[in-house]
């Protein structure tokens, strides 16, 4: 049977972080309701050109998962594993924030299948937390992390940012070094985006962020990927660091352009060589739903020169890099041929090197992967 992993956006905050430009919003918890419907009726809707399935992964993103009565989470989930073909080991993972939990939720969340928790921190300063518009601090953090280690729940990702308005170099190593105490098995690495459309570009346009400069944001970047390796993480993606197999199943089917559907607001899928997403308007989205109709805004077929070049992409930004043998047995093509001119270049600017088996940037490549990346494309 052909493997499928499914998202499911959860779009509801109890605030929005002044950096987030995700389909997130505030202020419509009276929707809830509706909304968790409507995600049915769409499961519904794909469930019979489906079945030729069986999931391997599911991840429920956000918006803050969390936010929202444990109750809909559970009903969900319930709908897909007694309406699609399910994996025995299957990885379930849900986003969550400091803050949002009680005992009570997390045994609703572990009788609903959950294994896998993805926590936003982004730091321990709170000072800067509030400069981001969290609404938790550190030690809400630490309370919920106890909390969801009580319940039995070790397969734990932490999402960590870095440049963050008035951080310094050894601020970023802190909130590192704090993590790695407290044995977090998965931790995810971001610098911050200056997203057009967030009050932080606003702020940023206007020259009120104190952010470090390129250099020493490169150097925070370095001494925390060494720093992460001595104590046994490895570091299997541009941002992802983790201990072995711990690595986030559900992101790999991403990055190794497997197929996914997507349900909810915004949320993309990946089937059959097309790419569609849906409309991010809650009430367009919820209306086609009420009609029986998928509420996809578009669509696009992915053609197979296209589909070589975003398989090389995506897994120049695995650590590992691309399996030249997985390559060709997936396009019947070796890469070496076709990629010819682009390997050679980037092979002698040093930002691409091979082994036996993988093909992959080099330190410095993976600081320029936007360069390489775009000779791939046809
Ligand atoms: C879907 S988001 C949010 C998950 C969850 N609601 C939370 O805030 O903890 C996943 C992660 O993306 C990262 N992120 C969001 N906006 C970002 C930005 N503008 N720049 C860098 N990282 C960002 C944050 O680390 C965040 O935890
Ligand atoms: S970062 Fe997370 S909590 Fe903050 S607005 Fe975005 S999705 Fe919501």
């Amino acid at each position: 049977m052909k493997e499928l992993s499914i998202y499911i956006h959860i779009p509801f905050c109890s605030s929005k972080c002044f950096y987030c430009d995700f389909t997130s919003f505030s202020g419509q918890s009276n929707r809830v309701k509706e909304y968790i419907d409507s995600l049915i009726v769409e499961l519904s809707l794909h469930k019979d050109s489906l079945q030729d399935y069986r999931i391997k992964t599911i991840f429920i993103g956000g918006g803050t998962p969390s936010a929202i009565d444990a109750k809909y989470i559970f009903k969900v989930l319930d709908y897909i594993y007694k309406n699609f073909n399910i994996s025995s080991d299957m990885e379930v993972s849900m986003e969550l924030n400091p803050g949002t939990i009680e005992f009570e939720k997390l045994n609703i969340y572990k009788e609903a299948g959950i294994n896998r928790i993805s926590m936003g921190l982004q730091t321990f300063n709170n000072n800067i937390l509030k400069k981001l518009g969290r609404i938790h601090s550190a030690e809400d953090f630490l309370q919920s992390y106890n909390m969801l280690d009580n319940a039995g729940f070790e397969n734990i990702n932490v999402d960590l940012m870095f440049n963050l308005p008035d951080q310094t170099i050894s601020d970023g190593m802190k909130d590192v070094e704090a993590l790695v105490r407290l044995g977090v098995k998965h931790i995810s690495y971001y610098s911050l985006i200056i997203e057009p459309g967030t009050l932080m570009h606003k702020w940023h346009q206007e020259n009120r962020l104190k952010l470090l400069d390129e250099d020493s944001e490169r150097k925070l970047y370095y001494n925390v990927k060494d720093f992460l390796k001595e104590n046994g993480y490895q570091h299997y993606e541009i941002s992802n660091f983790s201990m072995k197999d711990y690595e986030c199943k559900h992101n790999m089917v991403y990055w190794k352009i497997k197929p996914y559907i997507g349900v909810g607001l915004s949320s993309h899928s990946y089937l059959n060589n097309k790419r569609f997403w849906n409309t991010d308007d809650l009430s367009s989205y919820i209306q086609e739903l009420k009609k029986g109709k998928l509420p996809i805004e578009e669509d696009e077929i992915i053609s197979k020169d296209i589909e070589m070049a975003e398989f090389c992409i995506f897994g120049l930004r695995l650590v590992e890099g691309i399996d030249k043998r997985e390559f060709k047995d997936k396009f019947g093509v070796d890469i070496k041929v076709l990629y010819k001119d682009t390997i050679e270049k980037h092979k002698n600017s040093d930002l691409l090197f091979e082994d036996d088996r993988y093909l992959k940037l080099t330190d410095k490549g993976l600081d320029l992967a936007n360069i390489v990346e775009v000779d791939f494309l046809p």
